[in-house]
């Protein structure tokens, strides 16, 4: 393993787990994952069971993530979670922008990158998703989709924000579907996207910005993946639900 960037990988459990089950996860992780040094592990689990989780991993290697929040930081915003509230369970990142957030709540760039102005206020690290629809490929509207959104949802961050940002690369058409990205489609598309920020940002950010690819990742995939020079980790949904599947993922990426 010689990467220029530390490894991040992250499990997005989405809406799954009791805090029962949460707690029987994360236990697990703790035991397999207790020795490894060379990447960043994150778990996010529901926000209901934030608080088990946070008590769970203190002082451990593994870091608490969320998977959404608001773009405001109090108030009358039924159902909304602020990142001063996630502060008080250590969270230590956020997952913004999930396809599914935008597909089902309709969540916009802007309001994404509103979001992620008001985590890194928190000092919470975002992980920013992007990523073009099965139809979008097919049109060869990769690029053109992945330059609005990454423009969009990145816009207002400062050079020092956005070092601190990590960039998540989930093809929709991967999510979910056991459909992997080949190693050479991702690899296009991460330079692709770290070409983007040498030109909103500058070279040395771009050089510095992590950027995870999703969509299907599992102990299989994770070495060959992980290889490519801009894969810089993984954001792992249903691979991440079982320890054994999530912690070979990690094994085999640091073992790249
Ligand atoms: P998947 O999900 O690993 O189940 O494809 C990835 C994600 O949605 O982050």
């Amino acid at each position: 393993m010689n990467k220029e960037r530390k490894l991040i990988i992250a499990g997005n459990w989405k809406m799954n787990k009791t805090v029962a089950e949460a707690l029987d996860l994360v236990r697990d992780l703790k035991l397999e994952l207790a020795a490894i040094k060379e990447a960043d592990i994150v778990v996010c689990p529901p926000f209901t069971a934030l608080s088990e989780v946070s008590r769970e991993v203190l002082n451990s290697n593994i870091r608490l993530g969320a998977q959404n929040m608001s773009e405001q930081n109090f108030g009358a915003y039924t159902g909304e979670i602020a990142a001063g509230m996630l502060k008080e369970f250590s969270v230590r990142h956020v997952i913004l922008g999930h396809s599914e957030r935008r597909q089902y709540q309709k969540e916009s760039d802007a309001l994404v990158a509103k979001k992620a102005l008001a985590s890194h206020a928190a000092s919470i690290k975002p992980i920013v998703c992007v990523g073009e629809t099965l139809s979008e490929r097919e049109t060869s509207q990769t690029e053109k989709v992945l330059d609005t959104q990454v423009r969009g949802s990145l816009a207002g961050l400062s050079h020092e924000q956005m070092e601190e940002t990590v960039v998540a690369y989930e093809p929709i058409w991967a999510i979910g579907t056991g459909k992997t990205a080949t190693t050479a489609q991702a690899q296009e598309v991460h330079k692709f996207i770290r070409s983007l920020l040498a030109d909103l940002f500058s070279e040395a950010v771009a050089r510095h910005v992590r950027i995870q690819y999703g969509g299907s990742v599992k102990p299989a995939n994770a070495r060959e993946l992980m290889a490519q020079p801009d894969v810089d980790g993984a954001l792992v949904g249903g691979a991440a639900l079982e320890s054994r599947s999530f912690a070979d993922i990690v094994k085999n990426s640091v073992a790249a």
